[in-house]
């Protein structure tokens, strides 16, 4: 990334001396590419560590590199019914697909999660998952005497023990049930549904998947080259298809295993202080406010869930340090959490009018004291912090492009700071064909991809129990 000193709306201040003030603030915001390399370097790093076959060893790594037990991509074969239930962002939501020769028919619908849900006992979460996925069932008038496999995404970090079975390791984004760690998600789904006493058809639980598997398969679906699905959301993940030769983690007997579908859990990136060196003072102070302190350290340099906060801090201390509002706030932008990551990808969207940062600017009442030379520096700021995030991304994407290994790789990318940020996926192609050059790298968004994803997971991997 080009210094802070080089963008225009640096440039345009005036005053030299705060023109220095706000060049060494936003250049901590800044990623050259030695940081870049860096990064690299020591993810690639934790990932051997991850990977040892040795299970002590392993512990020095903040991946878990899970396995997912799904072996098989979709074949264009596929027929039946499947339901892919998704708990994991900011709503829940119930998938229904229906597959005739590898075609799929897809109804989403969203219920909404109350906030108290998130932090009350597990119980309560799951009854309000059977409860909608019920009337989803009835409205949806299906009716089928056949048993429906069910697939659950449930994207929080997990210790897979089969394709059903996992244990909680952690909550992590704004969910914070005390007694979810240590439990089986589809244990405690279908526990949940036995206790509807009226669900209209037999439901068979069946894999509990991570979102990234579940977008991952919903990109293989729409592009046969997909090899990785990426989460941008409220928190950020990926999970990719590795050769079976290459991971020590699966202790499947089947010789026909070719491939196995490897959960990265890459927020938790850094938790061990490895990212140290070149997380700001602001990322480390949105950790230090956070739901989780010092777990899942990387996800909180660029996700959804903190972005608006990162971007929020630098302009506090661009205010304080009299560069912005002629050093006045407003209680509004000193609020905590109170600047979404929505305000910073509006604001990336703006055009030459300014518009929606002016908007911003009366939503956090700061409008009658700003200036034109403000305004610019806002956007300056949201676009240096989104880049860097973006960047971010980009490095340990590339080192999985360099696992796969293969001519021509599709990410499938799911969640609303992809869709909804005008510049990530940009940023993010970019840096790719710098890094891998080796490999022409497609970008694709696939809505609701964690959901559809469960289905199919499902679809290849149901096996009727008798
Ligand atoms: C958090 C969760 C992870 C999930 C990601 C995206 O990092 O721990 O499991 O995949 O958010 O939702």
């Amino acid at each position: 990334m080009e210094p802070a000193g080089t963008r225009q709306a640096v440039k345009n201040i005036a005053d030299p001396s705060k023109r220095k003030k706000v060049e060494d603030i936003l250049n901590s915001c800044v990623l050259d590419d030695a940081t870049i390399k860096k990064i690299m370097d020591v993810f690639e790093d934790q990932v051997r560590l991850a990977n040892t076959l040795d299970p002590e060893k392993r512990k020095q790594s903040n991946l878990l590199w899970e396995c997912t037990y799904v072996q098989h991509l979709l074949t264009g074969q596929e027929n039946g019914e499947y339901i892919g239930l998704d708990l994991g962002g900011t709503n829940f939501r119930v998938v229904r697909v229906i597959m005739k020769n590898g075609e799929a028919t897809t109804t989403t619908k969203y219920y909404n999660l109350a906030e108290d849900l998130l932090s009350g006992p597990c119980q309560n979460i799951f009854d309000h998952i059977a409860e909608s996925l019920e009337a989803f069932l009835r409205e949806e008038n299906i009716t089928s005497t056949a048993c429906i496999p069910v697939g659950f995404t449930f994207s929080f970090p997990s210790d897979q023990k089969s394709l059903k079975h996992s244990v909680l390791v952690t909550w992590t984004k704004s969910f914070k049930c005390p007694d979810g760690p240590g439990q089986d998600a589809c244990v405690m789904l279908e526990e949940a549904i036995a206790r509807r006493k009226e669900m209209p058809v037999k439901l068979d639980v069946m894999a509990r998947i991570s979102d990234t598997t579940g977008a991952l398969m919903a990109g293989n679906y729409a592009d046969k080259k997909c090899r990785i699905g990426v989460i941008l959301g409220t928190g950020s993940n990926a999970a990719f298809v590795e050769r079976i030769e290459n991971y020590n983690k699966f202790d499947g007997k089947d010789p026909e295993t070719k491939q196995i579908i490897v959960n990265t859990e890459w927020g938790a990136f850094g938790d061990n202080g490895c990212c140290d060196f070149y997380r700001n003072e602001f990322e480390k102070e949105v950790d230090q406010y956070s739901n989780h302190v010092n777990s899942f350290t990387f996800e909180k340099s660029f996700s959804g869930m903190f972005l608006g906060e990162l971007v929020r801090l630098v302009l506090v201390k661009l205010v304080k340090g009299g560069c912005l509002f002629k050093g006045k706030s407003s209680p509004e932008l000193m609020k905590r959490w109170e600047f979404p990551t929505s305000y910073v990808t509006s604001i990336e969207d703006d055009t030459d009018t300014s518009e929606n940062t002016w908007k911003i600017l009366k939503a956090v009442k700061l409008a009658d004291d700003a200036t034109e030379e403000d305004v610019a520096l806002i956007r300056e700021t949201c676009a240096i912090v989104s880049e860097k995030g973006a960047k971010i991304v980009a490095a340990v994407l590339a080192v999985l492009l360099q696992h796969i290994n293969l001519p021509e790789v599709t990410i499938a990318f799911d969640g609303s700071l992809y869709e909804k940020h005008p510049k990530y996926s940009l940023h993010i192609g970019n840096l790719l064909a710098k890094l891998v050059p080796t490999t022409k790298t497609t970008m694709i968004m696939v809505k609701d991809g964690s959901g559809q994803g469960a289905a199919f997971v499902a679809a290849v991997e149901y096996q009727p129990s008798g």
